[in-house]
């Protein structure tokens, strides 16, 4: 069906023209102008939702209607500094009152399933922050629920968007490091002090840190077929802001070996008691976090893969490292829940996929497995591999 053609007033104009102004600004085409803005509810108002709300309520497809928290002065807060019309104490209440269609979970790591199956029975797209539940079953049931009611489930984090994970995809596609053997990734801080989520069960450094590399490394490497890993906790107390003194229950020291089939094999360490002259704050970070080395070639990432800097690179053909892709190209980690309201606004889909999240879920509880056990443990989970074709 054709729409009458109609000329647009100077206001018209000048909205148009300021919204793809902020597009462009927030790294997104200005041609892709969205069809509409998607009514979006984020729940858990908490420290990353600092990262995500100015990036959300600048997103030209995006209209955040509603807040949620627990603690409710958190929402009204963010409410009045995002200018957000409704606030609320409680799930229930967010669902029962102002309509929306996208909830975004900034909740702790242990709410996120429960949350994430309660919005999509109420007909809500998902974005999750990690992991988006607590088990691999757990997360392909709502996978499911999801397909059934044709709503869309994402889950951070989105490594897998950047450009530097597209040139070393097409360094590694291209066979540039010839017969790849290895990968070493790394990642670590000393720890969250804002809440003890972090280290109780459900917690750790694995889903908290850890899922970064895990999904550059599944990403680029392909899906893993076998893990084998030892845990441990280092500091077993810990102070929390307001709450004090707790016990850590969870893993703060993690070293994971990862088989991906053909002889490739990766290793991955994170932890809550790592030195960082960085502090959380790793985008001034200058090392190589990720590496690979082949037959013919290195490649080392530069900063971390959720703020990278650029990609070094050594092959036979051109021995001294050099250094490629420096720009961020509009990515950042916190665009994530806004990539995924363009997609449901105009249908541009991510790298991002659920079943890789999944897959990286999987890892984790395998290596928690393989610590409990002292046992190599097999993967069953899968995904759409390679992620850039
Ligand atoms: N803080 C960061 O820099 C950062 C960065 C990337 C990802 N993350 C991830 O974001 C998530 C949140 O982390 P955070 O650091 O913001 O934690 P946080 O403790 O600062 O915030 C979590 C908020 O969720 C609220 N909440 C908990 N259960 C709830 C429920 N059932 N209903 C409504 N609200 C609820 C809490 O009251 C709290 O305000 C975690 O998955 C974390 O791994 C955090």
């Amino acid at each position: 069906m054709s729409t009458p053609t109609r000329r647009i007033n100077r206001r018209e104009f000048a909205q148009a023209t300021l919204l793809a102004g902020v597009a462009m600004a927030a790294g997104i085409s200005a041609a892709a102008q969205p069809a509409k803005r998607i009514r979006t509810g984020v729940i858990g108002c908490g420290s990353v939702s600092h990262s995500y709300l100015p990036v959300l309520t600048k997103s030209p497809f995006v209209d955040v209607v509603s807040l949620c928290d627990i603690r409710p002065e958190r929402a009204r807060d963010q409410a009045e500094r995002f200018k957000i019309a409704h606030h609320y104490p409680h799930i229930d209440q967010m669902l029962a009152g102002e309509a929306f269609d996208f909830l975004v979970n900034l909740t702790d790591m242990q709410e996120h399933e429960h949350l994430n199956r309660q919005g999509l029975a109420a007909g809500k797209h998902v974005w999750s922050e990690k992991p988006i539940a607590n088990s691999l079953a757990d997360g392909q049931k709502l996978l499911r629920t999801a397909e059934q009611k044709k709503l869309r489930l994402w889950g951070a984090p989105i490594t897998v968007q950047s450009p530097q994970f597209a040139f070393m995809a097409k360094t590694l596609a291209a066979g540039m490091l010839g017969r790849v053997a290895a990968a070493h990734a790394d990642y670590g801080h000393e720890g969250p002090n804002w809440s003890s989520f972090f280290y109780e069960k459900g917690g750790g450094s694995m889903p908290d840190l850890m899922v970064y590399n895990l999904t550059s490394l599944t990403g680029l490497l392909g899906p893993a077929k076998h893990v084998s890993a030892m845990l441990s906790i280092v500091t077993p107390e810990r102070n929390i802001d307001v709450k004090g003194k707790i016990k850590v229950t969870e893993e703060d020291n993690a070293m994971v070996l990862l088989d991906h089939g053909k002889g490739v094999i990766s290793h991955v360490q994170s932890g809550f008691n790592y030195f960082n002259p960085h502090g959380h704050d790793g985008s001034g970070e200058q090392r190589h976090t990720i590496s690979f080395v082949g037959s013919g070639g290195f490649m080392g990432l530069v900063g971390y893969d959720w703020a990278p800097l650029g990609v070094d690179l050594a092959t036979h053909a051109k021995p001294k490292l050099e250094r490629h892709c420096p720009d961020a190209q509009g990515y950042n980690w916190q665009q994530g829940a806004a990539l995924a309201a363009e997609c449901l606004a105009t249908g541009k889909e991510l790298l991002v996929t659920p079943e890789h999240a999944l897959h990286v879920l999987e890892i984790i509880t395998a290596a928690r497995e393989s610590q409990a056990s002292g046992r190599r443990i097999a993967l069953k989970s899968n995904f759409k591999w390679p992620v850039i074709g």
